[in-house]
């Protein structure tokens, strides 16, 4: 047992789009590949997954990143929303996610040049990487079938019952991919200048609204440094005017031009960077990345740095963290596992994981 703290900043709650959220605390989208199948479609242990951190108690719940389009999954085991055959199985997330009180949002997600072989021999693209032959940059055409994709991924999820949806704009993804004129050279309509760059996005956005109504939660996760946090901030401006809801800022998929945080910024440059975006723009911001403890979130909170934490490994780590915070009871902690987080791989690697088992067996 720890000395019960209540981080009262953390825990207070929050009106967005007038969804009343519990808490600050944000569950971020996180795969877990392996957990359905070539269909993506959910399986039982992706709503078991759902339930343990629902039950726990974040306020906000983002289904990790879906696939709109088969052919540009991150892997072929990805949960999907490319079809209505995907509806019934996200129906359960939603359920137990609202059931739990908390807000339910689904991130939408295209790998575009990321997109392994094992999913699908071209990798598309908003241009062709000169290092990757069996890269092609999609045709205009395909780029308003894409648009199309996302607007229909979001008619989908507000069918299966989420509260909104995510644009994955992040981690070098699709729509970042297109943001960022390092992989955009193009010199079309979705190419060249920063409007035409957020063309592909501004179309999703604005289709997406038109749509699913104005009170259907519409988020972009951003890639701060695309490819600086000047470009990132101009982005988030951008898109506060287009009318998103909250803007969740994480890091641009690549190490060039990163920010520096000052002396005495106790956090990461993607920490940083949230909190730098969050004072160019009104719409809520979350900030994430190696927050780790409800001390150091709820600082953020306080100090007006950050109106939402997404607190990621460590919900993976322990299911109940957000529990055990409450009660100021014992945290399963993450290891922060380097190169990088054995989830990825699978949750079955996952050492912190492994321990927990031991314990509750
Ligand atoms: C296993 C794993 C899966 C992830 N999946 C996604 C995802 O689906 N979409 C996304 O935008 N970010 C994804 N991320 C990034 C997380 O949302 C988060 O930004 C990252 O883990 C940093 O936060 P943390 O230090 O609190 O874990 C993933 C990260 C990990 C480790």
């Amino acid at each position: 047992m720890n000395e019960l703290k209540s981080f009262p900043q953390l825990f207070s709650g929050f009106t967005l789009k007038g969804f009343r959220v519990k808490n600050r605390i944000v569950f971020p989208p996180m795969v877990c590949f392996g957990y359905t199948g070539d269909d993506g479609i959910v399986g039982p242990k992706n709503l078991e997954h759902y339930r343990l951190r629902a039950d726990s108690g974040a306020g906000i719940i983002i289904t990790e990143a879906t696939a709109v389009k088969k052919d540009g999954r991150a892997a072929p085991s990805q949960l999907g929303i490319w079809s209505d055959e995907n509806i019934p199985g996200l129906s359960e997330i939603t359920a137990i996610v609202r059931g739990h009180g908390a807000v339910s949002i689904l991130q939408l997600h295209h790998a575009g040049l990321l997109t392994p072989p094992t999913v699908f021999p071209v990798q598309f693209g908003p241009s062709a990487e000169t290092d990757k032959p069996s890269s092609r940059e999609l045709t205009p055409d395909e780029v308003r079938e894409l648009t199309k994709a996302y607007i229909q991924g979001a008619i989908r999820a507000r069918e299966a019952g989420f509260d909104g949806v995510e644009l994955h704009g992040a981690h070098g993804y699709l729509l970042n991919q297109f943001a960022n004129p390092l992989w955009n050279h193009r010199t079309d309509e979705y190419g060249g200048s920063f409007e035409n760059r957020m063309h592909f996005a501004t179309d999703i956005i604005l289709g997406i609204r038109e749509i699913c109504g104005n009170e259907f939660i519409l988020g972009y996760r951003m890639g701060a440094n695309t490819p600086k946090l000047e470009d990132g901030i101009d982005i988030a401006k951008y898109i506060e005017s287009l009318g998103v809801d909250y803007i969740h800022v994480s890091h641009g998929g690549n190490l060039q031009n990163l920010p520096r945080p000052p002396k005495g910024f106790d956090f990461n440059w993607i920490v940083y960077s949230g909190v730098k975006v969050r004072e160019y723009i009104k719409i809520p911001v979350i900030v994430v990345n190696e927050v780790k403890t409800a001390e150091r979130a709820d600082f953020l909170i306080e100090n007006g740095q950050a109106d939402f934490v997404s607190i990621g490994r460590p919900q993976l780590a322990d299911p109940y963290w957000v529990r055990h915070v409450q009660k100021g009871e014992d945290i399963n902690a993450c290891l922060s596992c380097k190169p990088r987080c054995r989830w990825y791989e699978s949750s079955e690697l996952c050492p912190a994981r492994k321990k927990l088992k031991q314990q509750s067996s």
